[in-house]
């Protein structure tokens, strides 16, 4: 199949690639930007372990084709990095003992700043609700729930 060019822009950066149309976005992620942190898990929209930030909204980057995402503004796990601290979402869950595997933790706080963004004061259903596609085999979601919601306080 022919390659395309893009352009992707990812983390504020731009990046041009030539790239087969069939690829993912979380493929092009990982294997042609180095950007590890959303991760594949079922590979099918069910997980939450590759989500990113497309225009401000999560999306599984698993089930977008990189030339989708084209035009658009990607944020990634590594992007919420504000002045090389973690993203107070990141602080809030570490302080409440929160954190997770490397698998689903990154969604799940990416799905989290996108609530956030929409709904500085969330309630306890609205979080739930906003990470209801994270899935994390553990069912640790409490700890997470509560940094969330006190976050918004
Ligand atoms: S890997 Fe994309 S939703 Fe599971
Ligand atoms: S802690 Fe990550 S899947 Fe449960």
């Amino acid at each position: 199949m022919p390659h395309h060019h893009i352009t992707l822009t990812v983390n504020g950066d731009l990046h041009e690639l030539d790239i087969d149309p069939r690829r993912t976005l979380l493929d092009v992620l990982r294997d042609e930007l180095e950007l590890k942190g959303a991760h594949l898990g079922c590979d099918s929209g069910d997980c939450g372990a590759c989500t990113v930030l497309m225009d401000d909204e999560p999306v599984p980057s698993c089930l977008v084709l990189a030339v989708d995402a084209a035009g658009h503004n990607i944020v990634t796990v590594e992007g919420l990095l504000q002045n090389g601290e973690p993203h107070p979402v990141q602080k809030a869950i570490v302080a409440h003992g929160g954190v997770q595997c490397g698998y689903c933790t990154p969604g799940i706080v990416v799905s989290s700043v996108a609530l956030l963004n929409q709904n500085p004061h969330p309630t306890e259903a609205d979080v739930r609700e906003a990470i209801a596609g994270n899935l994390c085999r553990c069912t640790g979601y409490q700890k997470i729930v509560e940094a969330v919601v006190e976050l918004g306080k």
